[in-house]
């Protein structure tokens, strides 16, 4: 793969810059505001757009609302690591760098290389695996495509921030050899390798130093020792200091137009405790990053590659579902899928998540998809006409609901659908009235001086009688009057923080009984004090009656009983997997566990399908004919699955270990005990953990079956110019095409089992192919006092399909 990474023309210090006066300077160092940053006339410096994320762009706006446009919404990261595919990582990137330029972003904050430490980790979907080396390939290859178009990636989040719970403030305590060979591994190979643009750093600190004012690892280490020469820009709200964030080599403060730098900064450099020379080299920096994102005037980004972004666009659809397709696990099938489906007549569509598909994870990684099936459809599309497909929710798991009716909730003000909103004083007098539409599906309002209360009002038709429920969302006392009956209850935040506040919204179901027909809500909101911005968030949800949580499961279990075959979607969402908090279990949301029971007794023919981001426990594991892990797969998932149901090959393997209880994850908590997250399991993170701890996983790292059968042989192993060749031969003994994931371990004295290689191979039915890769040195060494060497002995090179299923070993003797 042949890459341009360097533009043409990228400047080195601009004479004319060190002419532009201190305060102008300085200002550009700090946000405009959330999204973009100032420009400078004086050298041609644009306004460069950034905006998240790891999914897609999602454009400068967040959550949801009507000035959110819509995009392209990829698989989530750990579904495109499954797919161990640098070619189709890197076309990803390419697709995602060309959105981006169509929508006018310079910097797409992504990837997220963070590492799957704990399972319980909320970005752990966001995240690519457990494991160093193919995290590093992938989001290489991820950037490399995105920076193919002219588009800065933002690598993500500079570094040690592999959980959510107190994430402003811990300090992750990491030894120098696990971080090196584990948490820094794929920044070194974003910065050398894939020439990576930006780097976020993260809110947290590492080793007593935050992120943002980390001189050792920021300088020293990132800019001076792998040469990086772009933008440090500081996670959002991140920047607490001016001198020593400015000192470390943080470059650009996020968002603005506030933040600790502006006068404070200029000031510092007038009483000579900041260099001037300082904020030079970091302006040169922002200007070379707007010269390769074309936010220069005069600068012209390179070209796209042949096929040009509309091409790559063209065919968008078509690529994510492929990725998805690829992505995907199948972890257990006795022989059920490929569904047959010339003996179907019925098939039972069943379960929380075939109701409503998680395509997507929570927090900034989120993007409104341009284009979204539901399951139903798409499953009914696969299967013709001819097959009944039924759908039963059998559990209701979900504390949010949906939204507000579209068509029937109105604005009582201005008979237009949506809601009416208005702030008001003391004295219940109005300070500011505004329709809003039904999404989003909370409201950032702004409070003006003298605001008391927030009034939301809404008149919704109710179209059958029972007992309906609202959600409300946000912070302060309610007061929730629906038909002329109020409810009054307080829903508070310890330490009010804005950012968590919009990312996990505290919510409350409020349930009402109704006749079908017209009632008025009001909802009061006394806002909570003490949030840094004078906002407060209100949200409204609504579910209509439905049976309970029995008569649902029974209804489940009488679908499947009819049925042919049952395929049962059970998972999270994004209510539960979510940027700014961990999950506190594994175990499945709400009695999902027993619907899967009670499915698979009453009709032996169900798959289940997991849509999940991150590891949940399957304690049903052997009763279902077969599991199928989807992930959050993206816009295009729900026909992903349902290829893959009647016959598309799943070629993804687990990039993360999949335990069998809690307590087997060999890092599972994720709460810092005195401020601090001690990551005293250094390197062994994960499958590498396991040999260690005498319990085998319920899927090891690296495990996903193919619909055909694969045989390895002939492995050679010999040392070279630089490194070790290693080749064998990789058959499918099958009687189908299909696609099979090689994978490279070594085994170094006195040192676990570790991913050093990997190749796909796609091959029809019995044909054989020899597979050849390199392990280089470096990727052969371990960290040390003295830097990267290679431990002197006997090592032993492990091929096969997963880190638990190596059938080739050779030795050989090394330094
Ligand atoms: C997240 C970043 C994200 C930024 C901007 C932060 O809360 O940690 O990953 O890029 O917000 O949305």
């Amino acid at each position: 793969m042949t890459v341009t990474s360097e533009p043409t023309g990228a400047p080195g210090p601009t004479a004319a810059l060190h002419t532009v006066p201190l305060e102008d300077k300085v200002r550009t160092l700090t946000g405009a505001d959330a999204w973009s940053t100032h420009p400078l006339p004086a050298v041609g410096l644009k306004p460069l757009i950034l905006s998240d994320g790891p999914v897609g762009p999602r454009g400068p706006a967040f959550g949801g609302g009507a000035d959110q446009p819509p995009s392209l919404l990829f698989p989530s990261p750990s579904s495109m690591a499954a797919t161990w595919d640098n070619d189709a990582v890197f076309e990803a990137g390419s697709l995602m760098g060309a959105k981006a330029a169509e929508m006018g972003i310079h910097v797409l904050l992504a990837p997220t290389v963070n590492l799957h430490r704990s399972p319980l980790g909320g970005r752990h979907f966001e995240c690519y695996s457990e494991d160093p080396l193919l995290t590093a390939r992938i989001a290489a290859r991820l950037i490399e495509g995105v920076q193919s178009h002219g588009v800065a990636a933002t690598i993500k989040h500079f570094v040690g921030n592999d959980s959510e719970t107190d994430r402003m403030s811990y300090d992750a305590r990491i030894d120098e050899k696990a971080l090196r060979e584990v948490y820094l591994l794929p920044f070194e190979v974003a910065v050398r390798e894939a020439r990576v643009w930006a780097v976020m750093a993260a809110y947290n600190g590492v080793n007593g130093a935050r992120m943002t004012e980390s001189r050792r690892l920021l300088t020293e280490v990132l800019k001076d020792e792998w040469g990086f020469d772009g933008v440090v820009v500081s996670d959002w709200e991140a920047t607490r200091s001016t001198a020593a964030s400015a000192l470390a080599g943080l470059d650009l403060v996020m968002p603005g137009p506030n933040g600790p730098w502006g006068e404070q900064l200029t000031a510092a450099v007038r009483d000579g405790s900041v260099p001037e020379s300082v904020v030079d080299d970091k302006l040169d920096r922002l200007v070379r990053l707007a010269t390769r994102t074309g936010a220069l005037e005069g600068a012209t980004v390179p070209a796209p590659r042949p096929g040009g972004p509309a091409d790559v666009l063209a065919e968008a659809r078509d690529r994510l579902k492929a990725l998805a397709i690829r992505g995907s696990v199948l972890l257990r099938n006795d022989g059920v899928l490929p569904l047959d489906t010339h003996d179907l007549h019925k098939v039972a569509l069943i379960g929380p998540n075939a109701v409503k598909f998680a395509v997507q994870g929570g927090g900034s990684a989120n993007v409104k998809p341009e284009h979204e099936t539901t399951l139903g459809d798409a499953l009914s599309a696969v299967l013709g006409r001819e097959v009944e497909v039924t759908m039963t929710a059998g559990a209701f798991p979900h504390q949010v609901l949906g939204m507000l009716p579209q068509d029937r909730a109105v604005d009582p003000v201005s008979n237009d659908a949506g809601v009416f909103l208005s702030v008001v004083d003391a004295d219940g007098k109005s300070l500011g009235d505004e329709h809003k539409p039904v999404e989003p599906f909370h409201f950032p309002i702004l409070l003006p001086p003298g605001a008391e209360e927030v009034v939301l009002r809404t008149r919704l038709t109710l179209d059958r009688s029972g007992v309906h429920r609202l959600s409300v969302l946000g912070i302060g006392q309610f007061a929730v009057t629906v038909g002329g009956h109020t409810e009054i209850f307080e829903q508070l935040m310890e330490e009010p923080d804005f950012a968590r506040l919009l990312l996990h919204t505290p919510s409350t179901a409020v349930p009402f009984a109704a006749e079908a027909g017209e009632v008025e809500v009001t909802v009061r909101l006394r806002p909570q004090a003490g949030l840094p911005h004078p906002v407060a968030l209100l949200g409204i949800g609504y579910e209509a009656p439905r049976r309970d949580d029995d008569a649902e499961l029974a209804a489940a279990v009488e679908a499947a009983r009819t049925a042919d075959a049952v395929v049962l979607v059970v998972g999270t969402g994004d209510e539960f997997e979510r940027e700014s908090v961990d999950r506190s279990t594994l175990a499945l949301p709400g009695r999902q566990d027993e619907l899967v029971d009670a499915v698979c007794a009453a009709n032996p023919r169900t798959v289940v399908v997991v849509n999940a981001g991150a590891p949940v426990l399957m304690p049903w594991i052997d009763r279902p004919a077969a599991v199928l892990w989807a992930w959050f797969p993206g816009q295009e998932g729900a026909e992903a699955v349902a290829d893959i149901l009647t016959g598309a090959e799943p070629g993804g393997r687990l990039p993360t270990t999949f335990p069998a209880a809690e307590t087997d994850s060999p890092v599972l908590a994720t709460e810092p005990v005195d401020g601090a997250i001690d990551y005293a399991e250094g390197s062994l993170l994960g499958y590498r953990a396991y040999p260690n701890r005498g319990t085998r996983p319920l899927f090891p790292f690296g495990h996903g079956l193919s619909y055909t059968e694969w045989a390895y042989r002939d492995l050679q192993v010999t040392r070279g110019e630089l490194g070790v060749d290693v080749s064998f031969e990789v058959q499918n003994s099958g009687d189908r095409a299909g696609r099979d994931v090689a994978q490279v371990y070594l085994e170094s004295p006195g040192e676990p089992l570790r991913l050093v290689g990997y190749a796909c191979v796609d091959a029809a039915a019995g044909v054989s192919t020899r597979v050849a890769l390199d392990v280089d040195d470096r990727t052969l060494s371990r960290w040390s006092d003295h830097g990267w060497a290679i431990t002197p002995g006997l090592h032993r090179i492990r091929v096969g399909r997963s880190s638990a299923d190596l059938p080739l070993t050779a030795e050989l003797r090394l330094g």
